[in-house]
């Protein structure tokens, strides 16, 4: 299927399969993903490494914001696709842990944070032919993007499945505390002053509770021949 050079935002709950999804997308269609929660969460692993986030969550803004002067963030292709990167360690692994998925979304509400990746997804997004997700890419870094879908899932299902997906990366996870982590995460996003998680006027609703990915991929494509006649 030929489609133009075009930006497709996808946005929405935690763990709806955002990310899964727009790898697909990406192969199917030759564009490169980008997973802007991903930077979200690098600066969030180095605030917890530079002793940042106290025991009680409170975040040490100012010395946070004076740590973002230097950080370097960014991704890099490899053979698994895009990694992310502090410096020159590659940090995919350690950014999905539980711990950093505790403090990422209250780290994200900060508005100086905000403009720090905000800056680098509009770096990429120039080149176009991009399928980018998270939860304010429609709404608010690129709101002229010619798709943008919003995903959600039944609560039980999503937790289930980040449940399932960890253990089978060899961890022991809590199947409440899982749970318990993408409400409180949903509940944050949601409701944050700068740009919080929202569907956007002109985004179609993908409610994949009873989807697979195949059933994702015919709604896909089916939605881009409407929008793009050959
Ligand atoms: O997509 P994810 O679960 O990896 O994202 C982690 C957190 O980052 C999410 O809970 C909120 C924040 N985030 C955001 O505020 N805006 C985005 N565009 C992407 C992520």
């Amino acid at each position: 299927m030929n489609i133009p050079d075009i930006i497709i935002a996808i946005d929405g709950y935690s763990s709806t399969g955002k990310s899964s999804f727009a790898k697909l997308i990406a192969k199917e269609f030759g564009f490169t993903y980008l997973d802007s929660g991903a930077l979200y969460r690098c600066v969030t692993l180095h605030a917890l490494e530079k002793g940042l986030i106290g025991e009680d969550g409170q975040i040490d803004k100012e010395a946070l914001l004076e740590e973002l002067k230097t950080l370097d963030v960014h991704f890099e292709s490899g053979p698994q696709g895009s990694a992310a990167y502090i410096g020159d360690r590659p940090v995919e692994g350690e950014i999905r842990s539980l711990r950093v998925s505790e403090h990422v979304s209250p780290v994200s509400t900060i508005p100086e944070v905000r403009a720090f990746v905000d800056a680098r997804l509009h770096e990429f997004g120039r080149k176009g032919r991009i399928v980018m997700d998270g939860r304010d890419i429609g709404t608010s870094v690129f709101p002229n993007a010619e798709i943008k879908i919003f995903m959600t899932a039944d609560p039980q299902v999503r937790a289930q499945r980040r449940f399932d997906e960890m253990k089978a990366k060899g961890q022991d996870p809590d199947f409440q505390a899982v749970l318990d982590n993408l409400l409180e995460r949903d509940y944050i996003d949601s409701h944050r002053e700068v740009s919080p998680l929202s569907q956007a006027e002109d985004a179609v609703v993908l409610d994949n509770t009873y989807m697979t990915f195949d059933d994702q991929m015919r709604w896909i494509r089916q939605l881009i021949e409407e929008r793009f006649p050959a």
